[in-house]
């Protein structure tokens, strides 16, 4: 059994609505054509990621948000278990510029060293030796968005910032026949940040994890998802319990883009899907998201069935 499920951040969707379900469609199928083909999770994830990493719209890649200083640092994660019961693997990379698709770095780092996260000069230093030319990813959409926010923010280092946060953060979570899990994520992370800040996206755990119970990819405010470990436990609350658990209760306040491996159950507001139908939403905010951006969030669950 294949399944991916994508998602685009739960920031504000308020222009282009259109064009960000468009930007998500054109990820799923990416990412599921490579599924089918290569029957490889990791290539399906990385697929979607990469695709919504080289669109504007999104939040991470071209058109990743800019810190205070006007710069693209970009966060993004891979991680994967190739069937229940092995070890899972990890690779990520933290507050790295001039790169143009920091999810295929983060891929490097998990194939090709012993670490777990490069970050900054460090980070950019291995992606240039393995190739990847220097690209620059900003937009002047996102210089605009930053000139609004100086002219109206109080710098007060996100908490007043509930007008401008934007998380469009992006992620996709696969299984393929072999009982492969992969899940991706990257970012941009969050408007008029601290340079050097680092989100939840290249935490392990935090913005991405996979255990032999299922995948996770969070989207929100990366303090808040990191001081809960958010995936990891949305994981390994699928060890006992339906996916639709945290979502019903207290206990895990933020997170989306979560599934069961054995494909019984899903959350209710997340894509949950069916042998060859595909969910997908690009704007979903659960309890503590919606704390913050009340009323500016929208929620669209759509259903692709590509055959
Ligand atoms: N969730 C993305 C970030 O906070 O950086």
């Amino acid at each position: 059994m294949k399944a991916i499920i994508v998602h685009g951040g739960a920031g504000r969707v308020v222009k282009n609505i259109e064009e960000t379900r468009k930007g998500i469609q054109i990820a799923l199928f990416n990412g599921y054509k490579l599924l089918t083909s290569k029957n490889d999770a990791v290539m399906a994830v990385v697929e979607a990621v990469k695709t919504m990493e080289d669109n504007p719209i999104f939040n991470c890649g071209t058109g990743s948000t800019l810190n205070i200083l006007g710069e693209a640092e970009m966060d993004a994660s891979l991680m994967f278990i190739s069937h229940i019961g092995e070890e899972p693997k990890f690779g990520a990379v933290a507050v790295i510029k001039s790169v143009k698709n920091p999810i295929l770095i983060a891929q490097k780092i998990l194939e090709e060293t012993d670490h777990l996260l490069l970050a900054g000069e460090g980070a950019l230093r291995f992606a240039r030796k393995l190739g990847f030319e220097p690209y620059n990813p900003v937009t002047e959409e996102r210089l605009k968005q930053l000139e609004e926010y100086k002219q109206k923010g109080d710098f007060g280092y996100f908490s007043k910032l509930s007008n401008y946060l934007r998380w469009e953060t992006v992620g996709a979570v696969a299984i393929d026949d072999k009982g492969g899990i992969a899940v991706a994520t990257s970012t941009g992370g969050i408007l008029g940040k601290l340079p050097g800040r680092v989100g939840d996206t290249a935490i392990i755990g935090g913005g991405t994890y996979v255990s032999s119970f299922g995948g996770a990819s969070a989207t929100g405010h990366g303090e808040g998802i990191m001081k809960l470990l958010l995936t990891e436990y949305a994981t390994n609350l699928m060890s006992g319990y339906p996916a639709t658990y945290p979502f019903l209760g207290e206990h895990a306040p933020a997170f989306h883009g979560v599934y069961n491996p054995d494909l019984r159950w899903n959350t209710p507001l997340v894509a949950y899907f069916l042998p060859r139908l595909f969910h997908f939403h690009d704007s979903i905010g659960f309890q503590f998201c919606r704390r913050w951006v009340e009323g500016c969030l929208g929620s669209q669950t759509q259903i692709l069935n590509p055959t």
